[in-house]
């Protein structure tokens, strides 16, 4: 996926500004950046949840704006922060929503439809949970369906906006791990610096609205980019077991002796 010079304004703000960057093929690519640094905007200007003023969104060589709705819907998933559905239907209605870009407004959902929710459903935990009503589920309940209705979309390109922010930790590295296993071209929004460290093959770090660094993890979380961007103090070492980054921050106030 490749964003060429994407920038969207509102009443005259500029939110984001000339992005461009690039999201390899099948990889994670992680969008880091303090908060309002313009991460969602990004992403809904993406996936065209919000019209673009200029620039372009190219996948496998076709641009996005080029694509119907429903052509669209069959590339690309999303699955957004604030993901707020009050229905009163199952969850596996959620999930077979996934399905609605490959059938026609007359056709209900087949047996192969079920069987695709259903094995999301399972993918992310949530198998048991298939007739209980959506709005009875948690916050992190939600987010995990969310996601298996995005699976069920069987995208080629799929749009996370802080999937695991409402997730406790065993969640949030189960979930990043199937992420990681379906093989998705990925691009999302995280908060947790350690967790992209841990899951991202390339990261894209904003600040007010443009890009100010991109590369493999290693190259891009520097002690001088997190003070920089995010004004922390860190220690980057590398993580026992995966030998990615680990970072570790420093209570703000506290002078390290020399
Ligand atoms: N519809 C909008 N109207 C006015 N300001 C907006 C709108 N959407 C986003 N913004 C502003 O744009 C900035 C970036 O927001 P956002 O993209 O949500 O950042 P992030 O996801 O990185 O926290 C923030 O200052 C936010 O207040
Ligand atoms: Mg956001």
């Amino acid at each position: 996926m490749k964003v060429h010079e994407l920038s969207w304004s509102i009443k005259g703000t500029v939110i984001i500004d000339g992005i461009v960057l690039h999201a390899p093929h099948g990889k994670i690519t992680g969008l880091l950046g303090p908060n309002g640094s313009g991460k969602t905007t990004l992403l809904r200007a993406v996936a065209r949840l919000a019209r673009a003023d200029r620039g372009a969104v190219h996948l496998d060589g076709s641009d996005l704006a080029r694509l119907r709705r429903r052509d669209l819907a069959r590339r690309l998933a999303v699955v957004e922060q604030h993901a707020g559905t009050d229905l009163d239907v199952s969850v596996l209605d959620v999930v077979l929503l996934g399905r609605t870009p490959y059938r026609s407004a007359l056709q209900s959902d087949s047996e192969q439809d079920r069987r695709l929710a259903f094995e999301a459903l399972a993918q992310v935990n949530m198998a048991e949970f298939a007739s209980r009503r959506w709005n009875t589920l948690s916050g992190g309940e939600k987010q995990r369906v969310h996601l298996a209705r995005a699976l069920t979309q069987r995208p080629a390109l799929l749009v996370l906006d802080e999937p695991t922010n409402h997730l406790d930790i065993a969640h949030a590295l189960s979930l990043l791990a199937l992420v990681q296993r379906a093989g998705l071209t990925t691009f999302a929004a995280l908060h947790d610096l350690n967790l992209a460290a841990m899951y991202c093959d390339h990261l894209v770090v904003l600040r007010e609205g443009r890009v100010v660094a991109g590369g493999a993890p290693h190259d891009v979380l520097t002690p001088e980019l997190l003070m920089d961007v995010f004004d922390v103090r860190a220690d980057v070492g590398r993580h026992p077991e995966t030998g990615r980054p680990l970072l570790t921050f420093h209570p703000p106030g506290v002078v390290v002796p020399s």
